[in-house]
C-alpha cells in the first residue's frame, strides 16, 4: 500500500483515538497526519508513533491548503454535513462514521466483507454504518445467501461507549450516586429502552437506523425488519440478539459451516461448557462473535442468534479503516 496523507476529524474522541490505534496496529503507512477537533481541543498534543501532533481546529482555512488522501470523520452528523465537502474539494475520500450520509442514494454504505464490491474510485464520500448494524451484517449476509431472509428482529444491549465520552462519564457519575448529565435517567442499575429521539411510530432514531441500514447494505428492499434498542450499564461492546425468519427451512449444520467460514466472524457456541459471546471477550477485538444459535421451537424457517462486537472497533473505527484498506488494495492503481 502507498504512503497516505490522512486526516482524522474528531481525533480527540473515543472513535477518533481508536482510529489512531488501528492505523498503527495495521501498519498503515502514513506520510502526513492531520488531527482535527473542535476549538476546545485546539493545540492539544496527541502522540502517534512517538511523534507529537498538534490538534487543529476544524475550519475551512485549516483544510484548504492540505493534501489529504483520506479524511476519517467521527465528530457527529452536523460536523460531517458541514465539512465533508471541504475535504472532497481538495480531492480527499471521506469515510464518515456519522449518520449524515448513510441513507443518501449516491453514498455507498459499506461493511467491506459484505458489500465492499460496490465501491468504485468515483465514491468520494463513503458511509460507515451504525455500530449495532455493522456487527449483524456479515452473519445475516451468509445466512441470507443460504436460506433467503424474509424478516429480521433485533434486540440490542448497547454499551455506554456507544454514546461517546459523555456516555462513559454518565455511567461513572451515576455509579457514584450523582445525577446523570447525558441520559434521561441514571444508567447505573438500569436498562434504558431509548437510544436517540423518538420518531415514527414510537420507534427511536437508533431503531430506524438499524432497520433502514440493514435493507440498504444487504440490498433487500422488501425485507421485513424491526428493532428494539436498549442502552445497558456496561462500558464497552454491544450485544445484539437477532431473530430471523427465512423463506427456506433452516439446516443448522449449514448455519454453523457458513458462520465458521465467514470472514471476521468467530462462532462461540458450546452451551454445555458455558461458551457463548460476551462483551468482556469482544472488547479489544475486531471480529464479530456469534453464539446461542437455536432453531425456533415452532417454525423451522426461524432462527435465533446472539452476536457481540466491540462497538468502537468493529462498530466504528476498524470498519472505517477496513474500507480504506479495501480501496487501497482493490481500487487504487499506482
Ligand atoms: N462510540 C461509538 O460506538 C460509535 C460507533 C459508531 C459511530 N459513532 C459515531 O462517531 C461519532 C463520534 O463518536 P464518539 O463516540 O467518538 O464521540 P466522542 O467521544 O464524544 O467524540 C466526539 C469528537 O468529535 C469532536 N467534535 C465535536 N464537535 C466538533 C466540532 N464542532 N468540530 C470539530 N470536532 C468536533 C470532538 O472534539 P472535542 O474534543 O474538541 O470536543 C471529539 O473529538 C458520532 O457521529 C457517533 O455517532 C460512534
Amino acid at each position: 500500500m502507498r504512503k497516505l496523507n490522512i486526516a482524522i476529524v474528531g481525533a480527540t474522541g473515543l472513535v477518533g483515538s481508536t482510529f489512531l490505534k488501528i492505523l498503527k496496529e495495521r501498519k498503515i503507512k502514513i506520510n502526513n497526519l492531520y488531527l482535527y477537533a473542535s476549538e476546545k481541543s485546539e493545540n492539544k498534543i496527541i502522540n502517534f508513533k512517538n511523534k507529537e501532533y498538534k490538534v487543529l481546529r476544524l475550519s475551512p482555512e485549516n483544510i484548504i491548503d492540505k493534501q489529504i488522501d483520506y479524511a476519517l470523520f467521527s465528530a457527529g452528523e452536523k460536523v460531517s454535513k458541514e465539512y465533508a465537502q471541504f475535504f472532497v474539494k481538495i480531492n480527499a475520500t471521506v469515510i464518515d462514521n456519522s449518520s449524515a450520509f448513510r441513507m443518501d442514494d449516491s453514498v455507498p454504505l459499506i461493511v467491506p466483507e459484505v458489500n465492499g464490491k460496490i465501491l468504485t474510485t468515483e465514491n468520494k464520500i463513503i458511509a460507515n454504518p451504525n455500530c449495532s448494524t455493522i456487527q449483524c451484517m456479515q452473519p445475516l449476509k451468509v445466512l441470507n445467501d443460504l436460506f433467503k431472509l424474509k424478516r429480521v428482529d433485533y434486540s440490542t444491549y448497547q454499551a455506554v461507549s456507544g454514546s461517546g465520552i459523555k456516555g462513559i462519564s454518565d455511567l461513572k457519575l451515576t455509579r457514584e450516586n450523582k445525577k446523570p448529565k447525558f441520559y434521561p435517567y441514571p444508567i447505573v442499575d438500569n436498562c434504558l429502552p431509548h437510544i436517540g429521539d423518538f420518531v415514527d411510530g414510537n420507534y427511536t432514531k437508533e431503531e430506524v437506523k438499524m432497520i433502514n441500514e440493514t435493507k440498504k447494505i444487504l440490498g433487500l428492499k422488501n425485507l421485513q425488519a424491526s428493532a428494539t434498542c436498549v442502552r445497558v450499564p456496561i462500558i464497552n461492546s454491544h450485544s445484539v440478539e437477532i431473530d430471523m425468519e427465512f423463506k427456506k427451512p433452516v439446516d443448522l449444520n449449514k448455519v454453523y459451516n457458513a458462520l465458521n467460514m465467514a470472514e471476521e466472524v468467530i462462532v462461540l457456541d458450546d452451551v454445555k461448557h458455558n461458551v457463548y459471546p460476551l462483551a468482556s471477550l469482544a472488547t479489544g477485538n475486531d471480529e464479530v462473535f456469534v453464539g446461542r444459535i437455536r432453531l425456533d421451537k415452532f417454525d423451522r424457517k426461524k432462527l435465533h442468534m446472539f452476536t457481540v462486537a466491540d462497538n468502537i472497533r468493529k462498530g466504528a473505527a476498524t470498519n472505517a479503516v477496513e474500507i480504506l484498506e479495501y480501496i487501497e488494495n482493490n481500487l487504487v492503481t499506482d
